[in-house]
């Protein structure tokens, strides 16, 4: 396992503990164990959250991804880099009956809160897959929409990420993503930083290079909306987007 990948794990295995003992009204806040919020905090609706047992305190991401997608009954989700399961047992409501919600992720630790929270939640038509967000344990074709909330900044390889969600979406599925982008260049000296790529800043990039390897991967229709930033003092500067694309 790369250094990146191996600061990243280790980060989420010990986020995954945290939550496990989380007050409900104490969030962990975007990709930290207690650092800002970056834009998911009042996105998620208490009906929704009711009907799952939920808080949107477990929450490590950086907007509503399930707020983009317009799913509809029947339909397959995957949500890349799931944590503690949130948008996963969310997506499985909306797309019941019929449908189905995938969540992949890397991280023991995470995986096993989220199939805590699932079987708590009761809800029988969401499945947490171990695997990596570059090389998804799913066949072709096979899902109408990819979401994810705050991860796809942590690849090393994005260009591999948006090829592999294109790969497992059918033609016409929707690619509905929250995740933080670099708005002003950030310093050399911390995009080395292990702790801050782990904690979604070091490994962002600008809106244009998120869109170019979109197009690259095969994707139309691309729309880039930042709801929220976050100031660098000195170093630089990153927001929460929300980003949209289609597989033709
Ligand atoms: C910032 S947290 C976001 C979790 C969740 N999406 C949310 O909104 O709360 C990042 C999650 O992505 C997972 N992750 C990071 N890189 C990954 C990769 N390359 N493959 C699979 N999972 C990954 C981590 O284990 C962690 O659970």
């Amino acid at each position: 396992m790369s250094e990146i990948r191996e600061a990243v794990r280790s980060r989420y295995a010990d986020a995954a503990k945290k939550i496990a003992v989380l007050q409900p009204e104490s969030g962990l806040g975007c990709c930290q164990v207690d650092g800002p919020d970056c834009g998911c905090a009042g996105s998620y609706a208490a009906d929704e959250l009711q009907k799952i047992g939920m808080s949107d305190a477990v929450s490590l991401g950086c907007g509503n991804p399930t707020m983009l997608a317009d799913l509809k009954p029947g339909e397959v989700v995957l949500d890349l880099g799931s944590g503690a399961g949130l948008d996963v047992l969310l997506s499985a409501k909306r797309v019941s009956p019929g449908g189905r919600a995938y969540g992949v992720d890397m991280t023991d630790e995470m995986l096993e809160l989220a199939n805590r929270n699932r079987e708590q939640a009761g809800v029988d038509n969401a499945t947490f897959l171990k695997g990596s967000i570059d090389s998804v344990p799913l066949p072709d074709a096979s899902v109408d929409v990819v979401i994810s909330n705050c991860v796809i900044n942590l690849a090393e390889d994005k260009g591999a990420v948006m090829r592999e969600a294109f790969r497992v979406l059918r033609s016409g599925g929707r690619f509905a993503v929250a995740d933080m982008v670099e708005l002003e260049p950030l310093s050399p000296a911390l995009k080395k930083r292990l702790d801050s790529w782990a904690g979604c800043i070091s490994g962002t990039i600008p809106i244009e290079e998120y869109r170019a390897a979109l197009v690259e991967a095969g994707f139309a229709e691309s729309a880039f909306e930042v709801h929220a930033t976050q100031d660098l003092p000195g170093v630089g500067r990153v927001g929460s987007a929300y980003i949209r694309a289609r597989k033709p």
